[in-house]
């Protein structure tokens, strides 16, 4: 237990976009994977000036206990069958068929820390409690990474649509690793709405730190942040959010690409001197070529202004 005015000392201190609390403090539990310090919805409510709190995503209470220890009510959810703390209540966020506690109508904030789609090391209904088929089913740490955001980014909306306006929407999220692949969740997130500010979480204790892991010899750095949006509701009806989407083309289909961006692009491709008529038949068919009834002109000139060489022998490479 800690008493309110000692918690907003140590928050208040940390007044920055880069919140740094090396203790977790002590609500919840370290023992849950993917816990989070307790400072960190601390930092928000103090921040905030919130009066009451409600939270997706509840895990091992720590909010709840925290709020407990700031002297404001508290109400979360989460699919764990046996919730950790009474004023936590099982829910699965993905079945819009059940609704949210009545308490996220009114609560100044609402705290979002889901899981990370795709990390092989946490478990949740396989592993920090034991779910039946149909949970594991809904349990977002067990989808993979695309079907895991699209399902982070439906709590975020539900969370959204039941807070009143003027609320905090407070999301954290990570970076994940897995079978070489690399992905950021703050890249996929969805905004509900305006992004009223971005935060930085220095990560310490966490278990890829104790593995001492190090990748002085990759192209990638070892990750030791995790990142935090905050929304605000501006008003009772609104709902204007942005949605990353996934686009995949060829480039010499890009309206955007310009005339030098496909050339090079092509050149880099044959990769060894090439015909007019080479680099024609790259490019013919393509919409690039279609937008443009002179696009051969536009392929010469564009040969003889930017980094390629005539070989004279009708040929062009790309300049060395
Ligand atoms: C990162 S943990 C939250 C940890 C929490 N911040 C703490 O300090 O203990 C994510 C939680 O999401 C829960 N969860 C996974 N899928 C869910 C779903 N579909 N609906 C509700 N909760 C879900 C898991 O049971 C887990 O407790």
């Amino acid at each position: 237990m800690m008493n309110r005015d000692e918690i907003i000392k140590i928050v208040s201190a940390n007044d920055t976009t880069v919140l740094s609390f090396p203790n977790r403090g002590p609500w919840g539990s370290s023992y849950y994977r993917g816990n989070c310090s307790g400072y960190i919805p601390a930092f928000f409510i103090w921040k905030y000036d919130a009066a009451s709190v409600a939270e997706i995503f509840a895990g091992s209470g720590t909010t709840s206990d925290l709020c407990k220890d700031m002297g404001i009510p508290y109400k979360g959810i989460d699919l764990n069958p046996e919730p950790a703390r009474k004023d936590i209540i099982t829910m699965n966020i993905l079945d819009d068929q059940v609704e949210l506690p009545d308490e996220f109508y009114s609560a100044d904030l609402c705290f979002l820390h889901p899981p990370y789609p795709g990390i092989n090391n946490v478990r949740y209904s396989t592993g920090m409690w034991h779910g039946t088929a149909e949970e594991i089913a809904q349990d977002i740490q067990e989808m993979d990474w695309k079907r895991g955001m699209q399902a982070v980014n439906h709590a975020i909306m539900r969370g959204y649509n039941a807070m009143p306006a003027g609320s905090f929407e407070v999301v954290l999220v990570g970076d994940v690793r897995s079978k070489g692949q690399y992905h950021s969740m703050i890249a996929d997130l969805i905004r509900p709405t305006e992004l009223h500010q971005l935060f930085v979480k220095v990560q310490h204790n966490c278990v890829s730190d104790r593995s001492g892991n190090t990748y002085n010899r990759s192209d990638r750095a070892l990750t030791a942040h995790e990142m935090i949006a905050v929304f605000k509701k501006p008003s009772g009806y609104e709902i204007a959010y942005v949605v990353p989407h996934e686009y995949k083309l060829d480039v010499r289909d890009s309206s955007m690409a310009t005339w030098k961006d496909l050339v090079a692009a092509v050149m880099r491709k044959l990769g060894k001197e090439s015909s007019l008529d080479e680099i024609y038949k790259e490019i013919e068919g393509h919409k690039k070529a279609e937008s443009n009834p002179h696009w051969r002109e536009k392929v010469r000139q564009t040969l003889q202004s930017g980094p390629f060489s005539h070989t004279g022998r009708g040929k062009w490479s790309f300049a060395a």
